[in-house]
Parts: structure tokens; C-alpha cells; sequence
């Protein structure tokens, strides 16, 4: 913010943010439609409150500070899912489609010559959703959520015609997954009717599909266009068919709209050309598409090839090529965020891309300004792919005469020094806690919705804890209750909202295990690989435990859902001492319960199995998944905490080892009977 900003020129900024934010609110909150991504709405509020800390004088009465914290929340009940509903990775090129069918090959340790049949399909651009069938009955309609958990939708989905209310000679169990969407004619009338109704107009069928399912009142549903395409399922007590396209057909049967441009490809050529064939077609077809996704054939294949992260290692969608604009970057403002990184966002003069008016997009950081030779004026073409926030890939105007852009090196937030580690392309602010963005970023997702999720305790009253120095570190929440009085006595506060905040702050002191490791704010740690570390490892004294012992970020690696990007967080964060220091003050304070797991436990459940040798029948990676799915760990080297060692030829000195410390050893035969075993 520029210091030498008039107090006219705050007042007008403000009246501008107050209309500004209250448009992405009504956007986010009623229209599903948000136009800006998370990162860029909270500068804006950010914006607002450091504006109105200057000149509280300042302060108008619709002032969106006001209104923080209270914003409407959704009110559909959260469900489990039985499977996880994953989502697809992304393949840009036809090479790229040639590594994914490799890293399949390789995976499942096929020779050369053997076949890898894909099934091809379009991508559709609408809402994922899990139907759940009972002896026939639908019994529950849910969206996707996170993947693990997702919102009951049941009487909306209900009201869909495309989707049977009872199925004829179906397993007893039967999920069926596949895309609520709205079809562009039927887009383009229901903005008709509401704009002449004076209601709201969605950005595009997406965002309409999604806002029309996600509805509290299901005659409001009812009244959309709203359908059904089937592409696959979860759940089910019985097997719907040997490969992908046979059980699609089952699902077809049983009465499910299902593409009829999935075909089955037998080789790398036919995939291809079908991608090309969808391509063409994809201006005619009745709705939105953003690529052609491609699944394994073969289900014992995909069965074997699992998961990795939140996507299956059988699957992959090649996206078409994203859609591109032209316009001038006004501005580079830099974001503070929770780990210190300072992001530089770019501010544009708005254009439509792709049905979306865009006005801001995200730089990145400083390597990537200086790679577009990026300065402000420069007209720079954009790019927006699916749900990706906006990237500029090309400055049009870099030899033309201009102020270089300097990326600053001192935090704009507190002043301390921003340095780019050895190695590193993101330029950190040095300042830790010190550094007010950081510390009420921090804060902020601890106490936010998918964190901690304590009601009332909104961005405005963590920034005005942090003045009065109430709050440092998550614990100081949980010691807000010896402020009591001094709060009490200050504006906007009274006996009653204290109190509500306090119970709400204490109903908090046992709190969900994946939920508080997730508001640690762990670099990649998400809710999801939260409670996938937490099912491995119990507790959060346990995640330490592993990821400070020696080989701890190989045994972390090893975590179904878990990858050495996340693996190496976990141990940086643990070996920081002021983040143990952090954690040890809040565990002061809370007792997490210990996560139970909804997995079936096996003997294996807990247990470190090491690999060593050649593997005959399937590849390493194929190894660790199995002993993943056992609930096991799969360790890179042997101690005396090691269960089981499968050693096949060629086992040198970890075979050895094993035999010293009387670690139970077996060959690949007796694993496989242990797997089919178990
Ligand atoms: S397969 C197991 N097939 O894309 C893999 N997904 O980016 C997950 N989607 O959440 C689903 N069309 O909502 C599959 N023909 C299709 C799809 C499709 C659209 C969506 C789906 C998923 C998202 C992943």
C-alpha cells in the first residue's frame, strides 16, 4: 500500500472494495460462480482491513469487515463416501498420452509387445456425483466434496430425470458416479428466463449445473435443467463386468445415460485418433467438454495399478488446449501468504476468456516475471484450462521501452527481509511469526472450515487478537478465555458473543486428529493427506516420531497417498524446532482423538515390510502399493522395527541384516499368498 495515499483517495478505494467484494461474495456464495480465485479475494479483504486500520475514521457502515465471518455457509449435510471419488491427472500431448500407457507398462511390469487397451471418452464439464443404490432403492445422491467426504444431495438428485429412482436386477450394493451437468441450449434459455425474471445469470453451464444442485430446496433443483451421464462407480457387492467398457454397458442396462462416444481403443494409435475424433466433435456435442478421459481397460489391471495421491494410476485425462486472450497488466501486487511465500499477482484490465471475465492472474513468483520480462503496461496474452486460475504465457510487448519491474526483498507486510533459498524459486519473508501476514495467515487456517472450524472466530477478530498481543501461535486460542473481561469491555463485543465465542473456542479442545494436522499448515499437507497420515501413524506424536528417526522421510513416502514431495515437508516442518516448540504448546492445550480408521484392519495393519532383490512377477512401485493396501508400510531399509522382509534373487545385504536381527523373510510366491490371503 503507498504511503503517500490521501485520505480521498482511502475513502474511494474503499467504497470501490466494499462493491467489489460484496459482487464476489453474491458470486461465491449464490451464483457458484466465482470469477477471482481464494488467494485473490483475500487480498482484496485484506486490502479493505489494512485500509481501515489506517483511517478507521474510514469505516463505512456496509464496510465488508462487517460482514466477514458471517458469510453464509453451506447447510447440505457432509457425508463419507464408501470409496473415495478420485480425481483424474492431466496429459497435455499426444507424447505425454504415450508415457501415461509406459508408466502403466512399467508399473504392471508388461513386456513390450503386450497391449495396453484404453477406454476412451469425453471429459464432460460439469459436477461429480455418487449415486447410491440399496437393493435397488436410490438411497443417496452426494457431490464429490474433497473426495473423502461430500454433501448430501439426495432429494436434489432426486429430481433429476436422467436418473433412475430404482434399478431392476442390480447388485444389492451399487454406487454409480458420473457428472451433473447442464446441456448449452439448456443453459442459454434458463439465463434467458432469469435475466427477464431479474434473476441470477450463471457464468456458464457449470457453474449453473453446480449451483442448481447444490441447493437447499430441491424444488429449486427440480425447476433446472439439470442432467445425468454415467462414467463409472464405486460401491459395489457385485462385479458389473471384467473390463471398463463391459461393466459401463451393465450401467448403461440398468437405465444410466452413458456417453455414447466411449469406445474401446486397442492401441496407442486408436486412443489417439479417438482424442482427435471428440476434438472435432466437441463444438456439436450438446455440452461442455474440457478433454477425453482415458481408463485402463482391463479392471484386474486397474485393480493392480491403485492409486497414487488423489488419482488413479489407471486413468488420465488429456485436456484440449486451453483458451487464450489478449490484454494490459495494470499492476503487480505481492501477497504474503501462511508459509511466508510472496506472490506476486497480476492485475489486468478485464477480458472475457472462455465465457470468464478475468482480471487477475497469478505470476507466480520472481523467476517467472523475469522469465515473461514482465513490467507494468506490457500487453500479455493469457491463458485460462479448466478450473486453473488464469497464467499469462506470453509478454507481447517486451521489447518495447518500460520501467523494469523490481521484485521486492523486504516483506511488504513487516518489512523484514525476503530472501530465495539456495535451490529455491519463491522468495520467503524471513520474519516467521514476527510477520503479521504470516502469523494471521496461519491463524486463519487453523480456525477455518476444513481446519479447526471454530464458529465465530472470523478473520476480524483474529486480526484484532493479534494487535493487542492476546494471540502468537494456535495455542493462544485455547487461552483467549483469560482475556474474558478485557474483551467484554470493548466495542462490538458484550457478555453474550464473548461467551458464544469462548464455548465455541472450547468445544474445540478434543479435536479431530486429520483436522488440527491440517491446520498446522504443513507445506502440501491437505485435509485429504492429513487423515490418509493419521490413518498410518494414529497420532500426530507418531507422524513426529517417524519423521524425525533416521530414514523417516523414505518410511513417510512409503504412505499409501503420500509422495516424497510431502514426505520431505513433513520432515522439514518436524525438524524446525520452533515448529515443535508451536506444536507442543498447542497439544498443551488439546487432545486430538485418535483417528480411527474406516479401513479394514488386517494382521499387516501397522506392520514395516521391506523389498529387496528382483521382484519377478510386478515392478517395486506395484510392491509398495500392495503392502500399502494391507494398511503396511513399505520401508527402504532394515532394522529391528522391520515385520517382514520379501527378499527375491539377488538380495544382498538387507537380506543379510534381516537374517542377523531374526526379521522374518520371505520369497515373492509366499507375498503374493499373504495379498490374496489377507
Ligand atoms: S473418471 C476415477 N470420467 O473429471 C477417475 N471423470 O478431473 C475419476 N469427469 O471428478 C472419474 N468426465 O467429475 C471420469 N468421463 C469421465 C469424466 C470425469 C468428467 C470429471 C469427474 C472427476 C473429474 C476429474
Amino acid at each position: 500500500m503507498p504511503t503517500e495515499l490521501t485520505e480521498a483517495d482511502a475513502a474511494n478505494r474503499l467504497m470501490r472494495l466494499a462493491r467489489e467484494i460484496a459482487r464476489h461474495d453474491r458470486l461465491y456464495h449464490d451464483q457458484d460462480a466465482p470469477e477471482i480465485s481464494d488467494a485473490e479475494y483475500d487480498a482484496l479483504v485484506r486490502e479493505n482491513r489494512e485500509l481501515e486500520e489506517r483511517f478507521p475514521q474510514l469505516v463505512r457502515a456496509d464496510s465488508p469487515s462487517k460482514r466477514l465471518g458471517a458469510a453464509p455457509t453451506s447447510t447440505l449435510a457432509k457425508v463419507s463416501h464408501a470409496k473415495p471419488m478420485l480425481s483424474l491427472d492431466n496429459v497435455f500431448s499426444d507424447e505425454e498420452l504415450g508415457e501415461f500407457v509406459t508408466r502403466v507398462r512399467r508399473f504392471l511390469s508388461l513386456p513390450s509387445d503386450e497391449s495396453i487397451a484404453l477406454t476412451a471418452e469425453p471429459k464432460i464439464d460439469g459436477l461429480s456425483c455418487s449415486l447410491r443404490y440399496e437393493r435397488g432403492q436410490l438411497v443417496l445422491g452426494a457431490t464429490r466434496g474433497d473426495g473423502a467426504v461430500g454433501e448430501d444431495v439426495t432429494p436434489n438428485v432426486r429430481t433429476i430425470r436422467d436418473i433412475p429412482h430404482s434399478l431392476k436386477d442390480a447388485p444389492d450394493t451399487l454406487e454409480v458416479r458420473g457428472e451433473v451437468y447442464m446441456a448449452k441450449s439448456d443453459f442459454e434459455a434458463l439465463n434467458e428466463r432469469q435475466e427477464a425474471y431479474g434473476g441470477k445469470v450463471f457464468a456458464n453451464p457449470r457453474n449453473a449445473a453446480a449451483g442448481s444442485l447444490r441447493q437447499k430446496d430441491p424444488a429449486i433443483t427440480a425447476a433446472r435443467p439439470l442432467r445425468f451421464l454415467a462414467h463409472g462407480w464405486g460401491e459395489t457387492s457385485a462385479s458389473l463386468g471384467a473390463a471398463q467398457s463391459l461393466a459401463m454397458r451393465a450401467i448403461e442396462r440398468l437405465g444410466f445415460p452413458v456417453s455414447d462416444l466411449l469406445v474401446r481403443c486397442d492401441t496407442l494409435d486408436a486412443a489417439i485418433a479417438h482424442y482427435r475424433l471428440i476434438e472435432q466433435r466437441r463444438a456439436d456435442l450438446p455440452y461442455d467438454i474440457d478433454g477425453v478421459v482415458f481408463k485402463v481397460a482391463r479392471l484386474n489391471w486397474q485393480e493392480r495399478l491403485g492409486q497414487v495421491g488423489r488419482a488413479p494410476r489407471w486413468a488420465t485425462a488429456y485436456k484440449f488446449p486451453a483458451e487464450k486472450a489478449e490484454t494490459t497488466l495494470e499492476a503487480i501486487d505481492i501477497q504474503v501468504g501462511r508459509t511466508g511465500k510472496l506472490t506476486p499477482v497480476g492485475r489486468l484490465k478485464p477480458v472475457g476468456v472462455g465465457g470468464v471475465i478475468v482480471a487477475n492472474v497469478t505470476l507466480h513468483n520472481r523467476d517467472e516475471i523475469a522469465r515473461l520480462g514482465l513490467r507494468i503496461g506490457d500487453r500479455v496474452r493469457i491463458q485460462r484450462a479448466g478450473d486453473v486460475i488464469p497464467q499469462v504465457v506470453e509478454n507481447l510487448t517486451r521489447d518495447e521501452k518500460r520501467e523494469p519491474y523490481i521484485f521486492p526483498d523486504h516483506c511488504p507486510e513487516c518489512q523484514s527481509e525476503a530472501v530465495a533459498e539456495e535451490g529455491e524459486v519463491d522468495v520467503r519473508c524471513t520474519g516467521g511469526l514476527i510477520c503479521p501476514a504470516q502469523r494471521f495467515e496461519r491463524l486463519r487456517h487453523f480456525v477455518s472450515r476444513g481446519a479447526l472450524d471454530i464458529e465465530g472466530l472470523g478473520e476480524k477478530s483474529i486480526a484484532e487478537f493479534i494487535e493487542l498481543g492476546w494471540l502468537y501461535s494456535p495455542a493462544d486460542i485455547f487461552r483467549l478465555r483469560g482475556h474474558r473481561q478485557d474483551l467484554i469491555g470493548r466495542e462490538g463485543w458484550k457478555d453474550k458473543s464473548v461467551d458464544a465465542l469462548l464455548a465455541a473456542i472450547e468445544a474445540k479442545r478434543r479435536p479431530d486428529g486429520p483436522r488440527l494436522l491440517f491446520g498446522l499448515g504443513i507445506r502440501h499437507v491437505g485435509i485429504v493427506t492429513a487423515r490418509d497420515l493419521l490413518k498410518c501413524f494414529g497420532t500426530i506424536e507418531e507422524l513426529r516420531r517417524a519423521a524425525l528417526s533416521e530414514g523417516g522421510e523414505a518410511e513417510l513416502s512409503g504412505v499409501q497417498g503420500v509422495g516424497p514431495v510431502v514426505a520431505g515437508a513433513l520432515v522439514d516442518f518436524f525438524h524446525e524446532p520452533h515448529n515443535r516448540e508451536v506444536l507442543d504448546n498447542l497439544l498443551s492445550e488439546v487432545a486430538p482423538q485418535p483417528y480411527v480408521s474406516d479401513a479394514r484392519a488386517t494382521e499387516w495393519t501397522g506392520k514395516t515390510i521391506v523389498f529387496t532383490g528382483t521382484l519377478e512377477t510386478m515392478s517395486r512401485d506395484e510392491a509398495k502399493a500392495q503392502a500399502e493396501r494391507l494398511g503396511a508400510r513399505a520401508a527402504g531399509s532394515v532394522s529391528a522395527k522391520t515385520d517382514l522382509v520379501v527378499a527375491g534373487p539377488g538380495a544382498g545385504s538387507k537380506l543379510k541384516k534381516a537374517e542377523e536381527l531374526g526379521v522374518r523373510v520371505v520369497s515373492e510366491e509366499d507375498w503374493a499368498a499373504i495379498v490374496a490371503g489377507a
